[in-house]
């Protein structure tokens, strides 16, 4: 067990009350894969100098209870460390002062998988953004942030929401939120293990795979390409899946000695090319994140624009116009499990992502691995997506 917190900081106006409220340091359990962590420590916390032993600590341990939680391997902390007078209200400069706190105790854990905020003030301090935010926006809405790339976090209501006024209906908003917390937790462990994405990487996988792609009525299709340009950009893999955690990726065109050339020889890229024009004259449903520059990039390769399209990003925006519209940001919201998979571009991608010519430096086999997840997760996306625009 270590403790994280220091008795003789004076960053914020709370020090004058020192010496009748010591500080209550973070408590972290080296091995916790979950940190859970409120705004300040109560009265109780400040008589036994440990976060959550109150009243609100009583009712994370009934919650704990309920999902099989043991309070033991559990780490905890707080916004604050200092206790807050009567008459004295959290400010965004207590906040920031005691945030690296916070900072410092996430990073302390090595095998920490979630964080769970609980209340405003806490998403608050980790966000590091002190605007007029809802908790109703976060509620087990996973969210990550920069410095802490690995790390899911999900925001629940503060234990004290329900003790005053108490409601069953706060109760049951409190103890489904860690029940949803909890079902996000064992996603998490579960990541990549079931995943069948197949890479075809010799003439005798891609002949097959091409009879196969030619049979099918309905699929997500996503094309990695060396530019967002679409009059300068080369295909480099072609990704397709219609089966969720299922998909295929294809090399097309990679950079050897500093110029793009084929993958493959001219009567395969010639194979590949007939099956794809073969496939957009069917009557095919196809969908995609940013199908219409699809649509662009196969007519420039193939000659053939993309039939009939269905676009998750305007799914996505038609759906709520108030979320971040990117992959990032929907696969953190949907499936948490694969949460920043786009992380594996970083050591190979020193610009942003969108940069011209980016994508050709990453090496083939990575880049097959990331479109697969693209296009998995845009096929499941699609299904989710289509089921609630037909309930509008
Ligand atoms: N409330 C908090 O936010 N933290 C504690 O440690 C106790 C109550």
């Amino acid at each position: 067990m270590a403790r994280i917190g220091n008795e003789n900081c004076i960053d914020c106006s709370l020090y004058q009350y020192r010496e009748e409220y010591p500080i209550v340091k973070n408590l972290l359990i080296e091995s916790s894969e979950i940190l859970i962590y409120g705004m300040c420590p109560g009265k109780d916390e400040v008589k036994q100098g440990i976060p959550f032993v109150g009243a609100s600590g009583q009712k994370l341990n009934t919650a704990f209870l309920k999902i099989g939680w043991n309070r033991e391997y559990l780490s905890f902390a707080n916004a604050l460390l200092c206790f807050l007078p009567k008459n004295i209200n959290v400010t965004k400069e207590m906040i920031k002062a005691c945030r690296y706190n916070l900072i410092k105790t996430i990073r302390s854990l090595p095998n920490l998988k979630m964080v769970v905020p609980l209340g405003e003030a806490a998403i608050k301090s980790v966000l590091n953004k002190y605007t007029n935010l809802k908790i109703r926006d976060y509620y087990c809405n996973p969210f990550k942030i920069d410095e802490f790339k690995d790390i899911l976090f999900v925001a629940n209501y503060h234990p004290a929401y329900t003790l005053y006024n108490p409601s069953l209906e706060k109760d049951k908003l409190f103890f489904d939120g860690f029940k949803k917390i909890d079902e996000i937790f064992q996603s998490l462990k579960i990541v990549n293990k079931k995943l069948n994405h197949i890479k075809v990487l010799n003439e005798e996988t891609l002949t097959k795979i091409l009879v196969l792609i030619s049979k099918q009525k309905q699929f997500a299709i996503d094309f990695e390409t060396t530019s967002l340009i679409t009059w300068r950009a080369d295909l480099l893999s072609i990704h397709i899946s219609w089966e969720s955690k299922t998909a295929i990726s294809i090399p097309y065109k990679n950079k050897v000695n500093g110029r793009i050339v084929p993958f493959w020889n001219d009567f395969l890229m010639n194979e590949i090319k007939k099956t794809f024009i073969n496939l957009f004259s069917d009557d095919v449903i196809i969908s995609g994140q940013n199908i219409k520059y699809d649509s662009l990039i196969s007519r420039k390769e193939f000659g053939v624009p993309i039939p009939y399209k269905f676009d998750v990003m305007l799914s996505a925006f038609t759906l709520d116009s108030s979320r971040k519209v990117n992959l990032d940001a929907l696969t953190t919201q949907y499936f948490p499990e694969h949460s920043g998979y786009s992380n594996i571009l970083d050591k190979y991608i020193t610009k942003g992502k969108k940069e011209d010519g980016a994508f050709a430096d990453v090496p083939m086999d990575v880049l097959l691995e990331y479109g697969a997840l693209d296009v998995d997760i845009e096929f499941r996306l699609t299904n989710l997506f289509v089921k609630e625009l037909n309930r509008l």
